[in-house]
């Protein structure tokens, strides 16, 4: 359910893509969900390991806290090789502008039923 943030009404937040690039935690979230349901299914456990099917987005987190560049051989949501993704960082930079957008300037409250 998104109810909009009636006081943040009057100055709606619109994030450049500087401050997007600033968001890592968000890049590793986001990274997590196309890893975890990519558009098409492969097999994970030998390339993430025993806790492959967890939701962590601290994977995509170097210990400095900056993002953690992954071998597009391991993330296959984007393809990799001749045919990967064109759009990859096209795609990061909108779905990171709509994610941030959402949670800065809407109260997002879960429906109380589980995702299936
Ligand atoms: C989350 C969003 C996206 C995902 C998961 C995704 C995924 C993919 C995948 C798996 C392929 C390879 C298809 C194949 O092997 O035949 C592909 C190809 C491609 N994608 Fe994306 N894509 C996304 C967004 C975008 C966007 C926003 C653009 C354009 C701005 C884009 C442009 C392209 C192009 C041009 C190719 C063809 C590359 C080639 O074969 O030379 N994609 N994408």
């Amino acid at each position: 359910m998104i109810i909009p943030a009636d006081k943040m009404a009057a100055k709606w937040w619109k994030f450049d893509s500087k401050e997007l690039n600033k968001l890592v935690y968000l890049h590793g979230a986001l990274c997590e969900a196309l890893r975890l349901y990519p558009p098409v299914p492969f097999q994970h456990k030998s390339i993430w390991g025993d806790d492959c099917l967890e939701f962590k987005p601290q994977r995509w987190i170097s210990e400095k806290g900056r993002i953690k560049h992954e071998p597009s051989y391991k993330f296959l949501a984007f393809n990799a090789g001749p045919r990967t993704c064109l759009g990859k960082e096209v795609a990061f930079t909108q779905m990171k502008a709509v994610a941030a957008a959402i949670i800065h300037n809407y109260n997002v409250q879960g429906s109380g039923r589980a995702a299936t």
